[in-house]
């Protein structure tokens, strides 16, 4: 495992990988992790599309026109290419599934705390959808969280990254019907091995000073 201070070091975001597959193994782990990732109130809201094949990661990178094309490399080079989606809405039928699931995997120890979530999870969805009126941006929202940790699982498992909010949502949703499921594409995660000669390795990381950042309250 890595640590934090050489994550700070070599962490850049990957620009090119070296076309070499995954183990297996390795791959099983990381979707491991991604299955068991966070979301508020356990909206669970979230689709993976894998792409493992280089026919696969085409269809995604049919996604990068209208000034994304430059992100195609990462996607031909990549072991694996995942499509980070997210439910528009949440039908009665979803959450219905949510509790369902809750239940069946035996998550609360009463039935009076089972009902009290099941409240809270009412009114948290209510807020957002009448009150916030930000119901897809807060969906999404659990999405980044998801890829935040996606990032560290793959520094964790010595797996190359790149995160990309660079493609066009409407392709990807039309070539895999996301949209007649109640999905839309927020994010492209690759992984793989980098390719020792990524450019980007050959320049420092930019970030503001540490004063700027960090503001510490006596
Ligand atoms: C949510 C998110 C989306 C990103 N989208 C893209 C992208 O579409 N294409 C790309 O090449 N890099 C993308 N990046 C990488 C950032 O541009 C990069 O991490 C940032 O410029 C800092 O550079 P560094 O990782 O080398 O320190 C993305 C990063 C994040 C966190």
């Amino acid at each position: 495992m890595n640590d934090l201070k050489e994550l700070i070091a070599k962490g850049h975001v990957t620009k090119t990988f070296d076309g070499s597959t995954l183990p297996a193994d390795k791959i099983e782990a990381f979707l491991a992790f991604l299955h068991s990732t966070p979301a508020s109130l356990n909206i669970q809201a979230i689709h993976y599309l894998v792409a493992s094949t280089a026919e696969a990661r085409a269809r995604i990178a049919k996604s990068l026109v209208g000034g994304f094309e430059a992100n195609a490399i990462k996607i031909e080079s990549a072991s694996h290419v995942l499509a980070f989606c997210t439910r528009m809405e949440v039908s009665d039928e979803h959450l219905a599934a949510v509790f369902d699931q809750e239940h069946a995997d035996k998550k609360f120890p009463n039935d009076a705390q089972e009902q009290r979530w099941r409240d809270i999870v009412r009114g948290g969805l209510d807020m957002h959808i009448y009150d916030k009126r930000d119901l897809s941006h807060w969906l999404e929202k659990q999405t980044y969280l998801a890829m935040g940790m996606a990032m560290m699982a793959g520094a964790m498992l010595d797996i190359d990254v790149t995160p990309m909010e660079g493609f066009f949502a409407k392709s990807l949703d039309e070539e895999f019907g996301l949209r007649e499921k109640g999905f839309t594409g927020t994010l492209l995660l690759a992984i793989g091995k980098r390719d020792p000669n990524d450019w980007i390795l050959k320049v420092p990381k930019s970030r503001f000073p540490a004063a700027k950042i960090f503001t510490f309250l006596d």
